[in-house]
């Protein structure tokens, strides 16, 4: 999927970069990174001349005065604005490079070979099995899965682990639990299943028989007791059989399942290192790191009293295991805020025991989704969630399907990438440290800052296309001399950087702002043609107008549907 060239944008940015950095007899790694975007009044690319006027002992606008004389690159227009030496894209070449790049690229566009050769493992998703699997959980797995993606398209080499949380007390509670509240006709489903956690778990906090039980069961699968283990994997079975039909909702697909019953027998050794570094040590039976960083943080647990292994035990295990098996380069833990502390115990123990890796391990963490509680204060399971959203979604594809406003044949398909597409979009538009109230009759609407919405401004640049004729195959650049039309390839323009920058900072949210604005100047340019017929894609009498502008929708088209296929959004061509 990654593509070979640079992007056009890219192409003028270095271009630029590099006759500044001769003329300034400076190196191009230091003046490349000062090259910024521009004032749109004044150009596309700017560089500023302050910090050079100590050292050249000169004002800054008589500086770029001056380089604005001495750099001359082909294709870009260089003039001096006060402090700023601007560069502007010559409107010709600008536009048919890009229009040709996206052309030449299609699915591919927005991508680079940036990460060849480079290794990334993403922990992503990995919910717990047996319990509740919590909307929380979907943040984890649409920001891991665009982070897959954009890795991918940037060309690295990815390896996506659904870390499930598949080990624990918790199946000990259900365990014990299904044996008190379980109907064993409903054993294979999981809302059953939830069911009887919740009441286990209520029952232990007020029962400290009930809650030994509990421990005891799990305390038997640790020591690998075959008939509690035989229970377990029932239990486990049942619940990733839910998961990977999500996952398919999803178009998700890992390298791994590797869960924290993965590491179970694997974690004598790991223990054994840790045990030696100082400030280790045993406090009332358990083994305790305790190298306090700040005060009043808890000690890291590496085995409780009883001998059975914790959380963090698991989490120093994989990341090894993890580090010997793939040699990556950066090992991304997609998991929320409220896990910082437990993560940067874990990197700073592994830091401490002199593993040079550990600083490539990245906490990529996530805020809160408020809103979710039903009437009952139960936390929703994502399935209710995306079937909601088909439903709503499905009455509105009637609605307007009834009115004509559609085209597509196939509701109950549609519905169901329009409600995908209006959950994920919703988490996906948002910083992802940021918090959001989620909010589906908002995240379904068909205008405003939706996925719905965006998957309508692709479909009708498909329709436009299906209009029209299809994508011509040549066609002149200096037509595209509207405004509007320059706006927009410049937005299409710079769509690589976008997802560039939203893989540097591990943030999709800049790419689903990217294709908002997009969508927005497609929009402001498309409905030009309401008012002003000479101004419609699809003007009549001028062939070679109307095969340009044809040309810019498809741009549109491949640039939106490029965009939406990372975020892990479906892109239907009618809809
Ligand atoms: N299962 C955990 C939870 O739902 C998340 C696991 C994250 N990954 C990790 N390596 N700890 O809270």
């Amino acid at each position: 999927m990654a593509s070979p060239t640079p992007s056009v944008y890219a192409r003028y940015h270095t271009a630029f970069a590099e006759a500044l950095a001769r003329a300034l007899n400076a190196p191009l790694a230091e003046v490349e990174p000062q090259v910024k975007p521009a004032d749109p009044a004044h150009g596309d690319l700017s560089f500023a001349t302050f910090p050079l006027a100590k050292a050249l002992r000169k004002a800054p606008p008589a500086i770029a005065a001056e380089l604005a004389q001495a750099v001359r690159v082909q294709g870009l227009e260089v003039a001096a604005t006060g402090p700023y030496v601007n560069a502007r894209f010559s409107a010709e070449p600008f536009t048919g490079e890009v229009l040709a790049q996206a052309r030449t690229e299609g699915g591919a566009y927005g991508g680079s070979t940036s990460g060849a050769g480079r290794t990334v493992v993403i922990d992503y998703s990995s919910p717990n099995i047996a319990k509740p699997i919590a909307f929380h959980h979907i943040r984890s797995t649409v920001i891991g899965h665009a982070l897959a993606n954009l890795h991918r398209a940037h060309g690295w080499h990815v390896e996506g682990i659904n870390y499930l949380g598949d080990w624990g007390k918790q199946f000990g509670l259900v365990a014990v639990g299904f044996e008190e509240y379980g109907d064993p006709a409903r054993k294979h489903q999981v809302s059953h299943l939830v069911d009887v956690y919740v009441k286990a778990n209520a029952r232990a906090e007020k029962e400290p028989a009930f809650d030994e039980r509990a421990r005891d069961f799990f305390r038997r699968m640790e020591l690998g007791d075959a008939q509690a283990l035989a229970v377990w994997k029932e239990f486990r079975e049942t619940s990733l059989k839910d998961f990977k039909a999500i996952y398919a909702r999803l178009g998700i697909r890992f390298e791994h399942y590797e869960g924290e019953s993965f590491y179970q027998g694997k974690m004598e050794p790991v223990i054994e290192r840790i045990a030696k570094k100082p400030g280790v040590k045993t406090s009332e039976g358990a083994l305790i790191v305790d190298m306090p960083y700040a005060e009043n943080e808890p000690p890291v647990l590496l085995k409780k009293a009883d001998g059975s292994t914790l959380y963090a035990t698991r989490d120093f295990a994989a990341a090894i295991d993890r580090h010997e098996r793939f040699q990556f380069d950066r090992s991304l833990y997609v998991v929320a805020t409220d896990q910082a502390l437990h993560f940067r115990q874990v990197f700073r123990v592994l830091k401490e025991m002199g593993e040079p890796w550990a600083d490539r391990l990245v906490h990529v963490n996530f805020g809160r989704v408020g809103g979710m509680s039903t009437r009952r204060g139960t936390l929703k399971l994502l399935s209710d969630v995306l079937d909601d959203a088909r439903d709503k979604a499905l009455e509105k594809v009637k609605e307007n399907l009834a009115a004509g406003k559609l085209e597509s044949h196939e509701p109950e398909a549609l519905a169901e990438q329009i409600g995908t597409a209006a959950v994920v979009f919703g988490d996906l538009k948002n910083r992802r440290t940021s918090d959001y109230d989620f909010d589906l009759d908002a995240f379904l609407q068909f205008e405003g800052h939706t996925g719905p919405y965006l998957q309508y401004q692709h479909a009708r640049a498909c329709s436009v296309l299906r209009k029209g004729g299809g994508a011509p195959a040549s066609v002149a650049p200096a037509l595209l001399s509207l405004p509007e039309e320059q706006a927009l390839v410049r937005l299409l323009a710079r769509f690589p950087v976008a997802t560039q920058e939203a893989l540097d900072d591990f943030e999709p949210s800049v790419v689903s702002r990217h294709l908002l604005d997009v969508a927005a100047a497609f929009s402001r340019w498309y409905t030009l043609g309401n008012q002003d017929k000479e101004k419609r894609v699809l003007v009549e009498g001028n062939d070679a107008l109307r095969s340009a502008r044809l040309a810019l929708v498809d741009a549109t088209r491949i640039t939106l549907a490029s965009g939406l296929t990372l975020l892990g959004i479906a892109t239907p061509d009618t809809m």
